[in-house]
């Protein structure tokens, strides 16, 4: 099973505030469908519940919560990351997508990360996503920055694999 963590941070690794993310690149929006679409997503129950329409489409749905009576339609719910590792099949390509608490207990199994890199620092960030050190993570690929014509915010997109 390979793992990518899929995240779009600011400039001080900051990726929510509030129960939600800082901000929203519809080209980005875009990118992960593509990158997702087919694939099987990996998300905390906090996250799953910010989603605007509950499980994200043609993908199958994974949501970790310690709750024994969570359920949600279109999900499969594990209480504990480890049941991942029975759940999928080795050839499927699973994307973490969130939120701080998911990152960081798949940040050390992950091979690599997608990371859409927001040239911006929000205030009231209160959710963060792990270092990125250069120790462990090589970059592979680099495109932009680019601009979001609807809020002007600049952004890059960074993919490393673990060294
Ligand atoms: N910028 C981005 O790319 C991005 C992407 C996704 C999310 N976010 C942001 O991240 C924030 C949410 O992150 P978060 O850290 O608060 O929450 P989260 O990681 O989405 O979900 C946390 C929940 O996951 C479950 N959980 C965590 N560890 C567990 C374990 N070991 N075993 C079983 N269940 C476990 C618990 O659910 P129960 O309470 O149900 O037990 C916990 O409350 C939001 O602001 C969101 O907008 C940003």
């Amino acid at each position: 099973m390979e793992i990518s963590l899929i995240v779009a941070t600011d400039e001080n690794n900051g990726i929510g505030i509030n129960g939600d993310q800082p901000a929203f690149i519809s080209a980005d929006l875009k990118r992960f469908k593509a990158i997702t679409t087919g694939n099987t997503i990996v998300m905390g129950r906090k996250t799953f519940e910010a989603l605007p329409k509950g499980a994200l489409p043609n993908r199958r749905n994974i949501v970790i919560s310690r709750r024994p009576d969570f359920s949600a339609p279109e999900c499969e719910v594990i209480s504990n990351p480890e049941d991942l590792k029975e759940k999928v099949r080795p050839d499927e390509k699973v994307f973490v997508i969130g939120g701080g608490e998911i990152y960081r207990i798949f940040f050390p199994l992950s091979d690599k990360i997608i990371l859409t890199h927001i040239h911006h620092r929000f205030d009231e960030i209160d959710t963060w996503f792990p270092e990125i050190s250069s120790e462990k993570w090589a970059v592979e690929s680099k495109e932009g920055p680019f601009e979001d014509p609807k809020n002007g915010l600049h952004y890059s997109y960074i993919n490393y694999r673990r060294k």
